[in-house]
């Protein structure tokens, strides 16, 4: 779905939900890695463990809002092209601004890498995508022309039958 078209409340909340299982999820491993750093592996495991517990959560809402069964490769690959196209052009753009604005030099450095990252993450899919666009069209060439080659099998059998009555 693009960021402007109207929600359902319940929608919403599914992304907010996804959002926080996604973040909790990688906070965590954020936190394991800092505990293993003070030499509490054991403390690191719990994290850890938790983490992976929040990525199956973060899994059942996507499975909500994007059902698995209406996600074709070519589907996906637009999904992805149309977020990173997001990041760069609107959200880290503005980002950047008010970052500016706030003479915060360090998150306008972060905002300008993460533009950077993001148009070439959506130029990447885009281009993924384009590739696997025309593998199918070439597979459906291929379909075309069996479909052909039945069909002259097909008539030279009825010509040869007409012919024999
Ligand atoms: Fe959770
Ligand atoms: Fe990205």
């Amino acid at each position: 779905m693009s960021p402007n078209e109207t929600k359902s409340v319940t929608i919403e909340n599914l992304e907010a939900a996804f959002a926080g299982e996604s973040m909790a999820n990688r906070k965590y491993l954020y936190f394991a890695r800092r505990c293993r750093a003070l030499g509490h592996d054991d403390v690191a495991k719990v994290f850890e463990a938790t983490a992976e517990q929040e990525t199956a959560h973060a899994f059942g809402h996507l499975e909500l809002l994007y059902p698995s069964k209406d996600l074709s490769v070519e589907r996906m690959l637009e999904l992805a092209v149309e977020g990173e196209t997001y990041e760069y052009t609107e959200m880290y753009p503005k980002f950047r601004h008010l970052a500016q604005q706030e003479g915060h030099d360090a998150a306008v450095k972060e905002m300008d890498e993460q533009i950077e990252e993001s148009r070439e993450h959506a130029e990447m899919f885009q281009a993924v995508l384009e590739k696997a666009a025309k593998r199918f069209d070439a597979l459906s060439r291929v379909e075309e022309r069996h479909a052909g080659h039945y069909q002259d099998a097909l008539d030279k059998v009825r010509a040869k039958s007409n012919a024999a009555e």
